[in-house]
């Protein structure tokens, strides 16, 4: 099927989500809108959010897409469960299979998790990973710092190594042995907060996981891409698409980007 997947995110965080899902699938087309111009997400009302939100998949929809991912743990607290009910295709969020992807690995069910006001205040995670293991123990952490830092393209300075160090301090002190990014922007400061962490704590990010259920729905509902012609992604942003472009480009590692601005404010 030639249809796109689409992606959603508040930023530019969700292409760490793109990114495997391009190499789990690497011959589907890939729609993406970051709402730059309005990022972050987190410290924002729920109400906010599900407007939001609801204007970027209304905008995806319009280009026929046939599954949708919301790759914002913001916006999948707030809204998964309104929009899976009231679109006619498959969607799904990024918070279940983090959970998921945690349970895998760990060994004394003590879990760690890093987020956005929004989505730590929502207990989201709390809620996923004691459904599918009661005996979870879970330990969170509000970050405000992050995404800023990672929007700004400074991922890999120095001022990024202080505030993470800063940050994870009470983390720290825990004893847990597994610690989720529970927001996609999370996975590009990853190598600064799995070197603050040590080598005894497993870093884990909800792409790989989520990639792997968008292969599975899709195998499921027999809509896989099948064409021989190489995919086309198309890049929608809200904010400069100079930025953006240089962000994508440096993380997916793909320098002639087709990047578009998208007005999607209703
Ligand atoms: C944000 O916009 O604050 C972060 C997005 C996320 O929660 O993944």
């Amino acid at each position: 099927m030639k249809q796109a997947i689409g992606v959603i995110d508040s930023g530019i965080g969700g292409l760490t989500v793109a990114k495997e899902i391009m190499r789990q699938l690497p011959n589907e087309h890939i729609y993406y809108v970051g709402d730059t111009a309005r990022c972050p997400y987190g410290p924002r009302p729920q109400e906010e959010v599900k407007g939001f939100t609801w204007e970027m998949t209304s905008f995806l929809m319009e280009w026929n897409i046939k599954m949708l991912v919301i790759a914002c743990n913001t916006a999948t607290a707030v809204v998964l469960d309104e929009i899976q009910s009231e679109l006619p295709i498959p969607v799904i969020g990024v918070i279940s299979p983090g959970a998921r992807a945690a349970l895998k690995v760990t060994k004394n069910n003590r879990i760690g998790v890093l987020g956005t006001e929004g989505t730590i205040k929502s207990e989201a995670y709390v809620r996923e990973l004691i459904a599918i293991n009661m005996e979870s123990k879970v330990t969170q952490l509000v970050c405000p710092k992050f995404v800023p830092i990672v929007e700004s393209f400074q991922y890999n300075s120095d001022i990024a190594k202080k505030i993470v160090k800063e940050t994870l301090t009470p983390m720290k002190k825990t004893d847990i042995d597994t610690l989720i990014l529970g927001c996609t922007h999370y996975p590009l400061l990853g190598p600064l907060i799995e070197k603050e962490m040590g080598p005894q704590v497993q870093v884990i990010s909800s792409g790989e996981e989520t990639a792997s259920e968008v292969s599975a729905i899709l195998h499921y509902k027999k809509t896989l891409n099948i064409e021989s012609a190489p995919p086309e992604h198309r890049f929608f942003t809200t904010g400069s698409k100079e930025l953006f472009g240089k962000i994508a480009s440096d993380w997916l590692g793909i320098s002639d980007l087709s990047i578009q601005t998208a007005s999607i404010e209703k």
